[in-house]
């Protein structure tokens, strides 16, 4: 069938072009590359430069594309996603997260392309008491960019509910790693992230990892986090927009491994692979002690499960890391 990505350029989306080509499915790319890059974009993928907050260039594309098949279903990447900066520029981040959404579903309706699948964050759930988020579990973001998730969430309910959409919305945990050919990777610095802050420092474009709080009530005292390599989480994206296109009804759930890993756990498991210096510090606010996604459902709905692991996620960031450093 025929896929629209919005956001196709950037780490995620770039990703999940590869697995939807994999699959067979033939592949439009939008994005205003603000984050993206346009050589992250397949060969095999056509790409049309926009911003989905013009309405009516993504309605222009969409018809332009019905001339060779209509597009069947939508993906949406196309966020902001740091969350300190979503603290400093709130507005910022509602009227891409937010607007840019209702423009783009507007689009949608307009060109009557019914199937959307979304991204979102295990940052609506905000700091759960327990750990094991279930969708059903309490959602209570703790910032601004959690919040322009959960906002753009309802809408799509909302949407859909009223124009007769389906949609399939997940709910990302820690995405890391590069897909196996490493063509795409992560290639910018998200430096709140534990992964990229690992490799940058066995890079040496950092001193030393900081392990922030060694005093969390966990078994060796640092923070636990589900870690979902994104290749996984791209060939999750093939299976759900194959699922609410071929039984037409809406999915949400969580993407993530199902298991949890110290930050302790992750910089061995790390330093197994390649040599970093590392010292303790002290909590980050707004840390939560343990975030783990149960998986349960996407298990069962997608007949999908993760099969890679903390070591290929590390082994393939560092890989590709490696590769951009030494292409210069
Ligand atoms: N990376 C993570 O760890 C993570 C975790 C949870 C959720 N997510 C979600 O996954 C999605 C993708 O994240 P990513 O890590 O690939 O980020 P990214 O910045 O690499 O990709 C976003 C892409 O969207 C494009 N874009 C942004 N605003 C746009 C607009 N208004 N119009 C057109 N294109 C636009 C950018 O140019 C970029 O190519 C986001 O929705 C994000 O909230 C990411």
């Amino acid at each position: 069938m025929k896929v629209f990505v919005a956001g196709g350029a950037g780490y995620i989306g770039s990703h999940a072009v590869y697995e939807l080509l994999r699959a067979g499915h033939e592949v439009v790319v939008y994005d205003n590359l603000s984050t993206g890059r346009r050589a992250a974009v397949h060969p095999e993928a056509r790409f049309y430069e926009g911003d989905i907050l013009d309405r009516a260039r993504v309605v222009e594309v969409l018809e332009a594309e019905r001339e060779t098949g209509a597009v069947a279903v939508a993906l949406h990447f196309a966020a902001k996603l740091i969350v300190p900066e979503s603290v400093t520029h709130p507005l910022a981040y509602y009227h891409n997260n937010v607007e840019g959404l209702r423009q783009m579903l507007a689009g949608l309706i307009e060109a009557d392309v019914r199937h959307v699948v979304f991204s979102s964050t295990a940052a609506v759930y905000g700091e759960p008491g327990e750990g094991e988020c279930f969708e059903e579990s309490a959602t209570l973001p703790i910032n601004p960019y959690g919040e322009t998730k959960l906002a753009a969430e309802r809408m799509i309910q909302w949407v859909a509910a009223a124009h007769g959409m389906n949609f399939c919305v997940f709910r990302y945990f820690n995405v890391a790693g590069a897909d196996a050919s490493l063509e795409i990777g992560l290639d910018k610095d998200q430096l709140t992230h534990l992964v990229p802050l690992i490799m940058q420092t066995a890079l040496g474009q950092r001193d030393r990892l900081s392990i922030f709080g060694s005093d969390y009530d966990t078994p060796d005292g640092t923070c636990i986090r589900d870690y979902i390599h994104v290749s996984d989480l791209a060939r999750a994206h093939v299976l759900g927009a194959e699922h609410i296109v071929k039984h037409q009804e809406s999915l949400l759930l969580n993407l993530g491994s199902g298991r949890g890993y110290s930050v302790r756990e992750v910089v061995a498991e790390a330093e197994a692979l390649f040599p970093f210096a590392y010292e303790y510090a002290a909590r980050r606010p707004g840390d939560p002690a343990r975030l783990i996604a149960n998986i349960q459902k996407a298990r069962e709905q997608l007949d999908w499960q993760p099969r890679l692991g903390l070591r290929e996620i590390l082994q393939s960031d560092y890989a590709y890391r490696k590769k951009l450093l030494e292409e210069g």
